[in-house]
């Protein structure tokens, strides 16, 4: 498929970069290969205007609005030699203004679509607001949930991971040949394997083999690339003793011959100095050299100025040869030409972004409502004929204004949020009474008053029919530097479920979290219990018509959930070691003291009705190695309210050169089915999708034995089958 990076417009615009590159002096070539702007960490702006003259800059970051950036944009190109644009970047992860559900949240929705126009809506409203390139999406494989970052990710699985990553990347670039007006560049990070920091700690170490790297980590970003994603950040550990931004392995040799990457590296925020931290820099000089020999094309810098200061150091040493300059130089250019601002650098002001337009409202209402997966249900969900409501709980009110968006989330608007109060009332009208209730403090250590607030909730479910409780965690429990090593709900959130369960009443217990949260103390003493996440501005509409049956959820999980933070990692695709897993007998892969399964699997999640899988048929039972075979079935919503189903295709190498996980999901399809409507459903299964590296790091398809199911998850073996590889 034709894309932005493989499109004739790119090979003029590389033509024109490369002519370009021949007008500028070294201090202006090193320039375009820094990037500079305001720090997360600090908030402070800063336009580095004494740069300008010279030509020491070649992108932004974090500084936003159409207004704002035409003025440092105007300052920087007339003060400059060459009158060469910055590039305006942001972190633009789940919505700009009007937010959209958490990347994780999305992923649960087991439909590109829904990511695609996620990314598409905020590409819009980013390009307006000035910003061409945005640094998302985030395809880190994850499966630990005390990693605050999984919650910008599309969870444990490489295969599904990857449908949302070429999802993401058409949504925010478009499926034009070049940029178009109201698209922005999207950037797969972090190159790699940043989700494998060992224990969860953000930053730490990952430890990595050959093949598990690019067979679980890599798939997600080659999946992007080939949908043309025009950038790559670097990620800010260090792999099997390497840092990221230094790796040449998997800067170059990986990402550049493997992959075939044309476009531009940059690195994560100060990830080129920290290569001092690494212990694998003397000091920022030799950092900015190793980083840029490594194959990082860009330096994201915060504090300090490290590529303008250490690469002429290294073209003085002999270091830092000046055609991989020119290289670097040259893709940064192609995407300036290719985006358009070297012909007009400014965003028009007099146009709207449309932020919190019904349009874009409407859009992140169509997401969340296929975010949010139902655990448990004893039938008291869908809620109808309710008089009295009561609903508990800090993030029900005010306090979801802010905490239901979620992390990255920096030029939201909290005023714009439906809160889960405003949702039902809206849903319901006068024609129920909804008795609003604080509960606790979702803080970590909770609030001395507490008790309280608990026994005021107790007496308000006492006093209706029917008790919604919203608990979880706030927005910025989850995200960047938000690792934790206790994933119970925080404060003294249980306290007030068990108080709540004690009344005797039917609890219907929703959860919003960035992460799975340790549920094992509380999910078999409500009546219900929903995921809810944080799914943005229209979360609590969205949830109020879930909840109410308005919509029926259709999420499934992508994420295993643990019972208990002591199982963690737990995920699906494991092998099966000498002692199989999961057979809870003392000479086998287990805990003594925990059941091994996880409370509940990769892939799982109700509805309001039921569907039945019939008349499932393979095309063939033997494939060639270049073979396919193509999975047919028919679904059928058996039940009274429509809904929709996941199907899910599993399979597994039974006998393979290196052991092969016990299941690895290879397909699936959400089918949207009206109560009683059958639809056929067909899955493709290519022999290639079931290749993976031999010891030797040889990418094969091996012949042999495989088992295939379909599925409603992971862990659902009713429809097994048996096919060949020859
Ligand atoms: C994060 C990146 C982000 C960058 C710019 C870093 O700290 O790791 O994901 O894009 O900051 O804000």
């Amino acid at each position: 498929m034709t894309n932005i990076m493989n499109s004739k417009a790119f090979t003029e615009a590389r033509k024109k970069a490369e002519e370009k590159v021949k007008e500028l002096n070294l201090t202006e070539k090193i320039g375009q290969l820094s990037q500079f702007g305001t720090s997360i960490y600090t908030s402070e702006e800063k336009y580095f205007e004494d740069h300008f003259a010279e030509g020491k800059i070649g992108a932004y970051l974090t500084i936003i609005g159409a207004e704002k950036t035409n003025k440092v944009q105007k300052d920087l190109v007339d003060a400059s030699r060459l009158h060469i644009p910055a590039l305006f970047g942001d972190d633009v992860i789940h919505g700009f203004n009007t937010t959209f559900p958490t990347p994780l949240a999305q992923s649960c929705s087991w439909n590109p679509e829904v990511v695609r126009r996620g990314c598409e809506v905020a590409a819009k409203e980013a390009y307006r607001s000035g910003i061409k390139w945005t640094f998302s999406p985030m395809v880190d494989i994850a499966r630990d949930p005390r990693w605050g970052r999984v919650v910008e990710g599309y969870g444990e699985d490489t295969y599904l991971c990857s449908r949302m990553s070429e999802a993401a990347v058409k949504g925010y670039q478009g499926e034009g040949e070049t940029l178009e007006k109201d698209h922005v560049f999207a950037c797969m990070k972090h190159f790699i394997g940043y989700g494998a920091a060992i224990g969860g700690r953000d930053y730490n170490s990952a430890e990595i083999s050959d093949q598990h790297l690019h067979d679980v980590y890599l798939p997600p970003f080659a999946a992007g690339i080939e949908a043309g994603a025009a950038t790559v950040m670097t990620a800010f550990e260090d792999i099997n003793g390497t840092p990221a931004t230094a790796n040449k392995y998997i800067l170059k040799d990986i990402l550049r011959d493997e992959l075939g990457f044309e476009g531009m590296v940059v690195s994560d925020a100060g990830a080129t100095s920290e290569l001092t931290h690494h212990g694998f820099a003397e000091n920022e000089d030799d950092a900015a050299i190793k980083a840029f020999n490594a194959g990082c094309d860009m330096s994201m810098q915060l504090m300090g100025d490290y590529y303008n200061h250490g690469l002429p150091v290294g073209i003085n040493e002999g270091r830092v040869s000046i055609e991989d300059i020119d290289e670097s130089v040259t893709r940064v250019l192609t995407l300036k030409y290719l985006c358009g601002i070297m012909d007009d650098p400014y965003t028009d002001e007099s146009i709207s972004n449309e932020a919190f337009s019904d349009d874009h409202m409407k859009a992140t209402y169509d997401a969340a409502i296929e975010c949010a997966v139902l655990l448990e249900n004893d039938g008291i969900l869908p809620v109808r004929n309710a008089k009295r409501i009561a609903l508990i709980g800090a993030l029900a009110g005010d306090e979801g204004k802010r905490n239901l968006l979620g992390p990255w989330a920096a030029h939201i608007d909290p005023e714009k949020t439906v809160t889960v109060e405003e949702g039902f009332r809206k849903a319901l009208g006068e024609s129920t009474e909804i008795v609003y209730s604080y509960g606790c403090s979702v803080a970590d250590d909770g609030d001395e008053n507490d008790d309280n607030t608990i026994a005021e909730a107790v007496k308000v479910a006492l006093e209706c029919d029917t008790v919604v409780c919203v608990v979880g965690e706030t927005a910025g429990r989850s995200g960047e530097a938000s690792s934790y090593a206790n994933i119970h709900l925080p404060g003294n959130q249980e306290k007030l479920i068990d108080a709540l369960v004690a009344t005797g009443k039917k609890i219907i217990l929703l959860v919003s979290s960035g992460r799975p949260v340790i549920m094992t103390n509380f999910n078999k003493k409500v009546s219900a219990l929903m995921q809810v996440w944080q799914m943005g501005s229209m979360a609590g509409q969205a949830i109020a018509d879930l909840v109410l049956g308005k919509v029926n959820p259709s999420g499934h999980l992508t994420l295993s959930h643990p019972r208990s933070e002591g199982q963690i990692p737990i995920y699906y695709n494991h092998y099966n070691t000498g002692r199989p897993l999961y057979k809870t007998d003392r000479w086998k892969t287990c805990y003594r003291d925990l059941e091994s399964s996880p409370l509940y699997p990769f892939g799982y999640g109700l509805s309001y009705t039921s569907f039945e899988y019939s008349d499932i048929k393979l095309s063939a039972t033997e494939m060639a190695e270049d073979g396919e075979i193509e999975v047919s079935l028919n679904v059928k919503n058996t039940g009274d309210c429509d809904g929709a189903a996941v199907v899910q295709m599993y399979i597994r190498d039974l006998v393979g050169c290196r052991v092969r996980p016990v299941k690895e999901l290879k397909g699936f399809a959400k089918v949207w089915l009206k109560a009683g409507e059958e639809q056929k459903v067909t899955l493709r299964l290519p022999a290639s999708s079931l290749a993976f590296h031999d010891f030797y790091m040889n990418k094969i398809v091996e012949p042999g034995k495989f088992k295939l199911w379909i599925a409603e998850s992971a862990t659902d073996n009713r429809y097994e089958f048996d096919f060949i590889v020859k």
